[in-house]
């Protein structure tokens, strides 16, 4: 089994390929989560047509499964975090949401993508949005800074899990809520899979069991879990086991 480190620095590799514009970099997912030229499975969900107007011209690399901003009850004022921002899209989205008075933070630990969401950034001159170069698993944000948490399709790729989720927690204030769009499964990811670079960085090996994925979420403090949304897409694992995008809530209390 690979260490943590080794997964995550293949996941930064393979996102530095796509930022430069090589989606076959991933082996993946019809023209989403996690893009690919290999199609295993669409897992693309689309945010309706207000919410696409915000969104500048390659910010949308078909990288989501899900549309988390669309759940956040995001106002405006609020401070917003994206986790694992790629090239910006539910940022800039959130930046219509949240107004002048108001904050978007955009966290990657690809620098080209955090070059590729900046050169976005640029063309829309979206001044309430910033992107930080940083890691999931020791945010570069301060201690009950932030209203909303949003990710889309990336705590999978996170190797543990536990320490994202009390990274969010941590960030939270208090009354604050997560809002997390991801993959998960319901049965086995054989050992071959999950040694399959291209398919961890395409958001299916790193997947983790529905009913551990939850449990991990509410073992680290949050209150209200709720699936908000969900999908199950047309593929199989080789164990048997079905692969599914989820939108899940939580408060912070
Ligand atoms: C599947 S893409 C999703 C990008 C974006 N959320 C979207 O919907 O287009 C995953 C992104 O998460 C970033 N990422 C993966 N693991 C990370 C980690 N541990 N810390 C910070 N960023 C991470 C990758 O660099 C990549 O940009």
């Amino acid at each position: 089994m690979k260490t943590g480190d080794k997964i995550k620095e293949e996941v930064k590799e393979k996102y530095s390929e796509v930022a430069k514009g090589n989606l076959k970099a991933i082996k993946s997912i019809s023209g989403s989560c996690c893009g690919g030229d290999k199609v295993v499975v669409d897992m693309a969900l689309k945010y309706g047509d207000a919410d696409r107007d915000a969104i500048p011209d390659g910010a949308d690399l078909g990288l989501g499964c899900g549309t988390p901003t669309a759940f956040a009850d995001i106002k405006e004022g609020m401070t917003v975090l994206d986790l694992g921002s790629g090239a910006g899209i539910d940022c800039f989205i959130a930046s219509k949401y949240v107004g002048s008075a108001g904050k978007v933070i955009g966290v990657d630990m690809t620098e080209a993508m955090i070059r590729k969401a900046n050169e976005n950034k640029a063309k829309v001159n979206a001044a309430n949005v910033e992107f930080r170069l940083g890691e999931i698993e020791s945010l570069p944000v301060e201690n009950n800074a932030v209203d909303r948490v949003i990710s889309n399709c990336v705590i999978n790729l996170v190797p543990d899990k536990e320490v994202a989720f009390r990274e969010i927690h941590r960030v939270l204030k208090l009354g604050g809520k997560f809002t997390v769009s991801d993959i998960v499964v319901d049965g086995e990811i054989s050992d071959e899979e999950r040694r399959d670079a291209s398919l961890w960085a395409g958001c299916i090996s790193g997947a983790m069991d529905r009913k551990d994925y939850l449990a991990v979420i509410e073992k680290v403090g949050f209150k209200n879990v709720q699936v908000t949304s969900e999908k199950k897409y047309d593929y199989k694992l080789s164990g048997g086991g079905g692969l599914y995008s989820i939108t899940v809530v939580a408060a912070k209390e």
